[in-house]
């Protein structure tokens, strides 16, 4: 039998999933504690989530508890299966989840008491952010995934279009409160469902990681939203829960995104009106051609080196590359060349991904240089190895007209010996050409990275 709670009791258990939910956001920021991380957390969202049903004010337990084992069921399997490198298409698909049910909660709170005109705003906003959440993401998911093309999609007069579908459909949500008329909520929903995908489909791929940052803080303030709305109902304990989760989710998801868009180099006024990604691909020639090189001629140069600086991307993910990354580190060396690694914020596909897989195989921090600590560093190095990185090296950003234009890149073509492993003439995920390759100083180590980088190795040992 559920027994109700005293308020206090109930009150003093959010506080500690309030901490537990701050220190596990701590902890999350470095490599070395985001474990820790995401336990805290997810006790605390237990721990917020049981104490509502314990304070016995909860009906429909059976269509909730349907709801809990599909959503956990199916949260649990896709988060076990996986992989690494879709990671962030499953964390679009999340921050969707997390916009849709601000929305869904949104028009529960409407359609049942339109009349109590604070509670309707609140909702109204919950509810308009959490459409364009939630379409936005299944866009950001369907591109990711590669089940869209991930370049800009460019509709004529795209600006004035958008701007027409949002002012409609929020003119028709304050009609619908206004005139207490919930008929007018579906047309709302369904037009602010269309300017969440109106508004990422113009958005190229290399400024994903923006997008998906963008669309984490959105879902995280609808339903901060939401819950102020609640707070008024029967579960307003279960609406301070929500305001306080949704506003840390908003405001670490808003630093996420002025983080993303200084890697990407856009202002953050670029990211909330699309102005971003709307540069059209420009055809440019390549000049020069690509030379191979093998891997026993990369030992060679790499043992002869002042020092080696290796500059990994997308493709040492995919390849699962880093334990025969960290090999070749520690026989350089053992041999006395310094070895340091160049990252670059988006490099990969989700923020940190290098540093995790990194730190995963055992390179220790302080062999991670960013972008800006290591960029004039590579005039003086001898031999700078690229492995499967494309977009983050690609000297078209120093390019005006490219897609790319002013992403601030990992200067790796002033070295003097630029080797890039890659699998073949496979574009980065921009799907521009990089003329890097084509450059004197630039030879090509072709072939998957765990099995290229494994060569060198071998060609090391054998030294
Ligand atoms: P990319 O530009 O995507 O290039 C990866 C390269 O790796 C490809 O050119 C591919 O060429 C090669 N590759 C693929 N599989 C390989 C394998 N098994 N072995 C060796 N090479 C392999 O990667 P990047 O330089 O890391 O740039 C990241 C891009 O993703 C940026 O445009 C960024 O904006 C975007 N993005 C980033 C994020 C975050 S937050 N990091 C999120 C979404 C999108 P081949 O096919 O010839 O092998």
């Amino acid at each position: 039998m559920i027994v109700p709670y005293s308020g206090d009791i109930v009150n003093a258990v959010y506080v500690v999933a309030v901490l537990a939910f701050i220190l596990g956001l701590k902890a999350m920021s470095s490599p070395e504690t985001a474990r820790r991380g995401i336990v805290y957390a997810g006790a605390a969202m237990l721990v917020a989530v049981v104490v509502i049903f314990l304070q016995g004010t909860i009906n429909n337990l059976a269509w909730i508890a349907i709801g809990i084992m599909i959503g956990g069921g199916g949260g649990w399997y896709w988060a076990r299966v996986v992989k690494m490198t879709a990671m962030p298409q499953m964390v679009a698909v999340y921050n969707g989840m997390g916009g849709g049910s601000a929305a869904a909660i949104a028009a529960v709170v409407l359609l049942s008491s339109i009349g109590d005109h604070v509670g309707a705003s609140l909702s109204l906003a919950g509810a308009i952010i959490g459409s364009i959440s939630i379409a936005g993401s299944v866009i950001a998911f369907l591109k990711l995934q590669g089940w869209m093309p991930s370049k800009a999609i460019v509709l004529p007069a795209r600006q004035v279009t958008n701007l027409a579908v949002l002012a409609v459909g929020i003119a028709i949500g304050v009609y619908a409160v206004v005139t207490v008329n919930t008929a007018f909520l579906w047309p709302f929903y369904l037009l602010l469902v269309l300017y969440g995908i109106l508004l990422t489909i113009p958005i190229g791929g290399a400024d994903m990681p923006v997008v998906i940052s963008l669309f984490n803080a959105l879902t995280g303030m609808a339903v901060a939203l939401d819950g102020f709305a609640l707070v008024n109902g029967p579960l307003g304990d279960a609406g301070y829960a929500m305001v306080i989760a949704g506003t840390l989710v908003g405001a670490a998801g808003s630093l996420l995104t002025v983080l993303m868009a200084r890697a990407m180099n856009r202002s953050i006024g670029n990211v909330f009106f699309s102005a971003f990604g709307a540069t059209e691909e420009t055809g440019t020639e390549m000049k020069g051609s690509l030379k191979p090189i093998d891997a026993t001629d990369v030992a060679v140069l790499m043992e002869y080196a002042n020092q080696v600086i290796i500059a990994p991307g997308y493709g040492m993910a995919v390849a699962q590359a880093q334990q025969k990354v960290k090999e070749l580190s520690d026989l350089l060396e053992a041999k006395g060349v310094p070895v340091k690694f160049a990252i670059h914020p988006v490099a990969g596909r989700m923020p940190g991904h290098m540093n995790v897989l990194l730190a995963e195989a055992g390179i220790s921090y302080d062999k991670l240089f960013d972008r800006d600590e290591i960029n004039q560093e590579f005039a003086h190095t001898d031999v700078v190895l690229v492995i499967g990185a494309n977009d983050v090296v690609n000297p078209a950003a120093h390019r005006k007209g490219s897609p790319l234009e002013g992403m601030p890149i990992l200067d790796v073509e002033q070295a003097k010996n630029v080797i890039v492993n890659k699998r073949g003439q496979g574009k980065g995920f921009a799907g521009i050409e990089n003329d890097l390759f084509y450059r004197d100083n630039c030879r090509m180590l072709y072939g998957d990275a765990q099995a290229a980088i494994g060569k060198v190795v071998a060609a090391l040992k054998k030294s």
